[in-house]
C-alpha cells in the first residue's frame, strides 16, 4: 500500500465534503437561506485551487502551444445559436417526478441508480419515455427522496436555462444562458481567422461558466448548476490530417495532463467510448475519460469528433460563409473539429480525492505544489514574542510578493501544521530563537522548512528561501 494512503473507500466522498467545507474549499450554495440544490460557493482556498486548475490549463493547453489560440466569449449568445447547435432541441432529459414529495428525476439516473445498488449494471442510453417508464413500473423502482413509488410518466426536459433580454418577458426577448462554452467559438471562427495568423491544424481554447438546469443529485461539485467549463475546439482539414490519429494524440495529452499536472494514479482513469445510443447527435466517435470516484467510474473529460457539424448549421442559420480558404492551395472548405471537453470543478472534486491521504493521525491534501493554494505558510515559534513575530512578518511579506503564502500565529505548532496540512500547503516555515541568534550560532538568520508529504525537517538560510521555494514548486 502506498505511504500514507490508508483509506478505506467508504466515506471518502464524506470526509472530503467534510474538510472542503471546514477549511474553506467549498460551502454549500445559498446556505444561510436553506441550501440551493447542486450550487455551491467557493471558499478562500477553493477559488485559489480551483483557479490554480484553470490557469494550468491554460498554460499547458493554450500557452504553452503554438498551435492554439485563446477566446472568451459571452454567455449569453443570441437564441439562434442554440438552434443552429441543436441544443435547444437536444439538450433534453426525460425526466419523472415524485408525486408524493414532487422531487424530479432524471429517468435514466433513477433506473441505473436503482440496478447499481444491486451490484447490476443497466445502460438505457437512448431509449424512449414510453420505454423509461416500463422499465419504472416493471421494476416498481421507489423515489429515492420518499420511498414511495408513485411516479408522473416520464417528459422531456430541456436543461438549458432560459431569461429574457430587457425588461419585458416576451417570446422574442427569450434568450439561454450558455449550455457549453463551445458554441461562442463557432461563432467567432470568422473573427478568428481574419484576426490573427492561424492556419490548420490549430485549436481555440476557451475557460468559462456553462449552465445546465440539472435536477438529479449531484454528487458535491461533480454536477452542478453551473460549473467552469474548460473546452477546445481543434480546427483541422480531413484530407490532409487523419482524424484518428489526432484523435489519439487528444487522448495522450489529456491523459498527461490528468496524470502528470494533477497528480492522479494512472489506475484511477480509464476511457469509455459512447456507443451508438448514447453518443450526441453531432459526433462521430466520442470517449469519455473516466475517474474512479467513490460513487463509482464516471465521465471527467470528453473527447468528440464533431466533425464539421457546428460551423456548417452556424453557416445555414446565419447565412455567413464560415469556411476556411487555405493560403497555400487556395482550397476552400469548411474545417472539421476534434473537441476536449471538461468541467474545471470535476477537475477539482477528482484532485482534491486524489490528494487526500491519512498517515496515522495526520491528515495531508499531498496536491501537486503547483496547484496548492498556498505555496508556504510562516509561523513565528511563539506569538507573544515580538522579535520572532516580527522577523516572521518581515518573511512574510517578503514571500508574499512572490507566492500565495499563508500567516499563522494561533495555537502551537503541531495546530498549525495541522491545519496547513489539510489545506495542502506544501511548507511550512517556522522563525524560532535559533533564527533570531539566541540559540544555535550557527543556525543565525535560518528558518525550519517542513515538508508537507515527508514531515521531516531542514534549515534553509532566509535569504535562499525564494529560491528555494521557487525549485520545489515550479520544478
Ligand atoms: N461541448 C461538449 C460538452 O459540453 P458534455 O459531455 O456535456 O460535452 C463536457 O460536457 C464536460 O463538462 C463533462 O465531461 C464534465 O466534465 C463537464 N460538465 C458537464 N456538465 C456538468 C455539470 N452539470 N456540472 C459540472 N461539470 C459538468
Amino acid at each position: 500500500m502506498e505511504k500514507g494512503k490508508n483509506i478505506g473507500e467508504l466515506g471518502l466522498m464524506e470526509k472530503i465534503v467534510s474538510l472542503a467545507k471546514r477549511r474553506g474549499f467549498v460551502f454549500p450554495g445559498s446556505e444561510i437561506y436553506g441550501g440551493l440544490a447542486n450550487s455551491y460557493e467557493y471558499g478562500p482556498v477553493g477559488v485559489e485551487l480551483k483557479k490554480n486548475i484553470q490557469d494550468e490549463w491554460w498554460r499547458v493547453f493554450v500557452r504553452e502551444r503554438s498551435d492554439m489560440v485563446g477566446l472568451d466569449s459571452s454567455i449569453i449568445l443570441h437564441p439562434k445559436v442554440w438552434e443552429a447547435s441543436g441544443h435547444v432541441a437536444g439538450l433534453v432529459d426525460a425526466m419523472v417526478e415524485c408525486k408524493e414529495c414532487h422531487a424530479r428525476t432524471r429517468a435514466d439516473h433513477l433506473i441505473e441508480n436503482h440496478f447499481e445498488a444491486k451490484g447490476e449494471k443497466i445502460s438505457v442510453e437512448g431509449k424512449l419515455e414510453a420505454e423509461l417508464d416500463a422499465i419504472i413500473q416493471e421494476h416498481k423502482i421507489k423515489c429515492p427522496t420518499c420511498g414511495k413509488f408513485d411516479w408522473t410518466p416520464v417528459r422531456k426536459f430541456n436543461l438549458l436555462f432560459e431569461t429574457h433580454v430587457g425588461i419585458v418577458p416576451e417570446a422574442q426577448s427569450k434568450v439561454y444562458l450558455r449550455g457549453e462554452t463551445a458554441q461562442g467559438i463557432f461563432i467567432s471562427f470568422k473573427n478568428i481567422l481574419d484576426s490573427t495568423r492561424v492556419r490548420l491544424p490549430f485549436g481555440v481554447g476557451q475557460l468559462g461558466k456553462s449552465f445546465r438546469n440539472e435536477i438529479t443529485k449531484g454528487n458535491f461539485i461533480f454536477r452542478t448548476l453551473e460549473f467552469e467549463q474548460a473546452e477546445i475546439e481543434y480546427f483541422f482539414d480531413p484530407e490532409e490530417t487523419d482524424w484518428k490519429t489526432l484523435y489519439e494524440q487528444w487522448k495522450g495529452d489529456m491523459w498527461k495532463f490528468v496524470t502528470e499536472n494533477l497528480g492522479v494514479a494512472a489506475d484511477a482513469l480509464r476511457w469509455r467510448e459512447h456507443g451508438d445510443e448514447e453518443r450526441s447527435f453531432y459526433s462521430k466517435r466520442t470517449e469519455d475519460m473516466e475517474y474512479k470516484f467513490p460513487f463509482g467510474f464516471k465521465e471527467l473529460w470528453g473527447l468528440a469528433y464533431r466533425t464539421d457539424y457546428d460551423l456548417t448549421q452556424h453557416m445555414k442559420f446565419s447565412g455567413v460563409d464560415l469556411s476556411y480558404t487555405d493560403p497555400t492551395s487556395g482550397k476552400k472548405f469548411v474545417p472539421h473539429v476534434i473537441e476536449p471537453a471538461v468541467g474545471i470543478n470535476r477537475l477539482m472534486a477528482m484532485t482534491m480525492l486524489a490528494a487526500y491521504t491519512e498517515d496515522g493521525d495526520r491528515v495531508y491534501l499531498k496536491l501537486p505544489p503547483r496547484l496548492a493554494p498556498y505555496k508556504a505558510a510562516v509561523f513565528p515559534l511563539l506569538a507573544n514574542k515580538p522579535a520572532l513575530v516580527d522577523l516572521a512578518r518581515q518573511i512574510h511579506s517578503r514571500l508574499q510578493k512572490k507566492f500565495p503564502v499563508a500567516w499563522d500565529d494561533r495555537g502551537n505548532i503541531g495546530k498549525r501544521y495541522y491545519a496547513q496540512d489539510e489545506i495542502g500547503t506544501p511548507f511550512c516555515i517556522t522563525v524560532d530563537f535559533d533564527t533570531l541568534g539566541e540559540g544555535d550560532a550557527e543556525k543565525k538568520n535560518t528558518v525550519t522548512v517542513r515538508d508537507r508529504d515527508t514531515g521531516t525537517q531542514e534549515r534553509v538560510h532566509i535569504d535562499k528561501l525564494e529560491e528555494f521555494l521557487h525549485g520545489k514548486i515550479y520544478y
